[in-house]
């Protein structure tokens, strides 16, 4: 278990965390999804005992952060932006290694069983260096597990991944969610949606929403936008939808004209069928669509943007899936 209270954490006169408050329960995976400099680093940091906060409280698995920081790190495992890894040490002496410092006994044995948890143990004797990017992702990844701790931190684990890798790892964490209580950090939107059970999303240090996936996208005060397409040329058929009573705005998309309601709770299919049949056009396709975590983030990042005085253009770009958008 993971309980934030009101925490912040100001570097100078730049305050990189503003009174973050949520939970992250175990066996769960706690999605904390942000752009850049959004204040991840900076409260996993916090979290894992490393730097104490300007104000606020932290539990870590019971324990105060900031009183008790040694009990913290007993109970934590930490995968870092940058993993620190001794690239001529084999896989197994770099976690028998870990287990030292952690003055854990049985080391061999921790350590094998860490990289069968992160299924590396056929690699145990290569020296990192020889190791594929992913692979000594995953080296970190049970260097975070070799005290088997009932709270894992994993900073941005994907970034300068394969798309493979990636899928490997969320796999991974996935599974590791069932025993562990973790904490996430993304800032891929369809990565926190696949991953997730929860989801608290940060940006320039305040925390915009939180929730399930799916009550994040019952938050959204406009109801399931509509695709509509009908075998009349869009430039005609646009202006129409877009002037209808139940219709919000429409724009035209590639699957055909997305219709957004409203609001959440007005249905207008029946209106847009009415107003297609009084024009004589036939309806090819009158269908609704999920929301995504992206519809959100760019709604709640937005409104919060529009209240802060500098631009950000992370908010805007969504960089692809496994894409190394930042080392
Ligand atoms: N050591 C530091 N000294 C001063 N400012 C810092 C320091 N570390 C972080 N910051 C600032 O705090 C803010 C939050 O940074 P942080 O690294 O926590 O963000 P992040 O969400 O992890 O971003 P990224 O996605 O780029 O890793 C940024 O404005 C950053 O410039
Ligand atoms: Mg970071």
């Amino acid at each position: 278990m993971i309980e934030v209270e009101n925490l912040t954490k100001r570097y100078g006169n730049v305050t990189a965390v503003d009174s973050i408050s949520f939970v992250a329960k175990p066996g769960q995976v706690t999605g904390f999804l942000g752009p850049n400099g959004a204040g991840k680093t900076t409260t996993m940091r916090i979290l894992t005992g490393f730097m104490p906060p300007t104000s606020g409280r932290a539990l870590v698995a019971g324990h105060d952060v900031f009183d008790n920081s040694i009990e913290v790190r007993k109970r934590v495992g930490y995968l870092p932006e940058n993993v620190p890894l001794y690239r001529d040490m084999t896989a197994l002496g770099y976690l028998m290694y870990i287990a030292e410092i952690r003055g854990l006994r049985d080391r061999r044995k921790k350590a094998m069983e860490a990289l069968e948890r992160v299924r590396l143990a056929d690699r145990a004797n290569s020296r990192i260096r020889t190791l594929s990017k992913g692979m000594r992702q995953r080296v970190g990844l049970a260097m975070a597990l070799t005290h088997d701790p009932e709270v894992l931190i994993l900073d941005e684990p994907t970034i300068g991944l394969d798309p493979f890798q990636v899928l490997e790892l969320r796999d991974l964490v996935k599974e590791l969610g069932r025993h562990h209580t973790v904490l996430f950090s993304t800032h891929i939107l369809s990565e926190a949606d696949q991953v997730c059970d929860n989801v608290v999303i940060i940006n320039r240090g305040h925390i915009i929403a939180q929730g399930s996936p799916v009550e994040l996208r019952s938050q959204l005060e406009r109801g399931q936008p509509i695709i509509v397409r009908v075998n009349a040329p869009i430039e005609t058929v646009l202006p129409v939808v877009e002037t209808l009573p139940d219709v919000a705005r429409a724009e035209a998309t590639q699957d055909g004209i997305r219709v957004f309601p409203a609001s959440a709770q007005i249905d207008p299919r029946p209106v847009i069928a009415r107003a297609v049949a009084d024009h004589g056009w036939d309806l090819v396709e009158l269908r609704s669509v999920a929301v995504t975590l992206e519809d959100i983030f760019l709604e709640v990042a937005g409104a919060d943007h529009s209240a802060a005085s500098d631009p950000n253009p992370e908010l805007t770009e969504q960089p692809l899936e496994g894409e190394a958008a930042h080392e």
